[in-house]
């Protein structure tokens, strides 16, 4: 087969990664009889540089025409003055909006052999985790009403959380369907105790897991859930939440594998496209050293093509190349422990690429 992917490389060790994971798709295409189309287009800083704005209207008609999207990572302080509405993340959020991608879906995972690298303690790790948060995207406060006005106190800003009946069920039964191929556990993440939106959360929650009886359900509280991922990580399989609270939540859970050069992210939306990313940022002060990490980017691309083109086995062989370089002691600088061999991202990705 044939297909045409978006590759947004971004700003800071965007561009470094996502050659490595074009490199590795492209292996991988070759190997199984499928050829892979690349398109750069412009996303974030660069794209300020180059057009003035973070999101330039061609790089959202390329990305809707194509068969699904690898992005890097946008900003760096370069862009730090901007304002707010054209900053380089307002290109992931308009990205994201336009593309209809309302499921987020970040696996936090702990890798055996970087087992060292996680800063919990053996006693609560040693039986490792595998969790996926499934976060709502394309709604609450990140796009809610915002503003100005006048308040008791002068002047004040607000922004608001707001969540429809309609886009809380659709992303439920991402959650539960996900859980269905995996552990059956299902945690909804909200604020019930106080927010009304998540009251609505979680009735609707309560309503969608009467079609799952087969699925574990249960609900917890978001500050509770932030405890709860450095107790006892082991006890989650699939957690659901709203927009904000899943932006937080992922990064805890992926600080906890030890490794955030390692973790993938897929966001979805109605279709097969989608649109793939490493979870960690454009990291400006160490791009073009060589010291990024490839591997997320990597494993993005297996993800597309396991989600988005139905290629199981194809994504299969990139994470059995990774995990064979992993175990045979190979490491960044990021994920480096005693014993093990540093490589820089391109002799990284030579590895991975000789694994396929
Ligand atoms: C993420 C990031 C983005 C978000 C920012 C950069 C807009 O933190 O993808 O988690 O908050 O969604
Ligand atoms: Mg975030």
């Amino acid at each position: 087969m044939e297909y045409n992917i978006t590759l947004l490389k971004g700003d800071g060790i965007g561009p470094e990664i996502v050659e490595s994971a074009a490199a590795v798709l492209e292996k991988t295409g070759e190997k199984f009889g499928h050829k892979f189309n690349f398109t750069n287009c412009l996303i974030g800083g660069c794209a300020i540089d180059e057009t003035g704005i973070p999101l330039p209207p061609e790089t959202v008609e390329t990305c809707l025409a194509s068969d699904s999207v690898l992005l890097g990572a946008v900003g760096g302080p370069k862009w730090d003055d901007q304002p707010g509405d054209n900053r380089p993340e307002k290109a992931l959020l308009g990205i994201r909006s336009a593309m209809g991608l309302y499921t987020n879906l970040r696996p936090a995972k702990l890798y055996p052999a970087l087992r060292s690298a996680s800063p919990l303690k053996d006693s609560i790790v040693g039986r490792g985790f595998d969790i996926m948060i499934v976060r709502e995207l394309t709604g609450g406060i990140y796009f809610g009403d915002r503003g100005y006005r006048q308040g008791k106190f002068g002047r004040e800003a607000f922004d608001t959380e707001a969540y429809s009946v309609t886009e809380i069920e659709r992303i439920g039964k991402i959650a539960f369907d996900t859980a269905m191929k995996r552990s059956m556990k299902v945690c909804s993440v909200d604020k019930a105790n106080v927010l009304e939106s998540s009251r609505l959360w979680r009735s609707t929650m309560h309503r969608l897991a009467e079609n799952y009886p087969q699925v574990e359900y249960r609900d917890m509280f978001v500050d509770n859930a932030a405890m709860q991922l450095v107790r006892d990580p082991g006890q989650f399989d699939v957690i659901v939440t709203s927009n904000m609270f899943g932006d937080i939540l992922s990064d805890e859970a992926s600080q906890i594998t030890g490794s955030i050069g390692m973790l993938a992210s897929a966001s979805l939306g109605e279709g097969s496209r989608g649109l793939y990313e490493p979870i960690h940022g454009s990291a400006p002060d160490i791009a073009g050293t060589g010291k990024a990490n490839p591997i997320a980017a990597v494993l993005s691309g297996a993800m597309m093509l396991r989600l988005s083109f139905g290629l199981g086995d194809e994504a299969e062989s990139i994470e059995q190349a990774v995990d064979k370089v992993l175990n045979d002691g190979f490491r960044t600088a990021d994920i480096m422990s005693e014993n093990c061999k540093a490589l820089n991202c391109m002799e990284m990705t030579e590895r991975i690429l000789d694994n396929i």
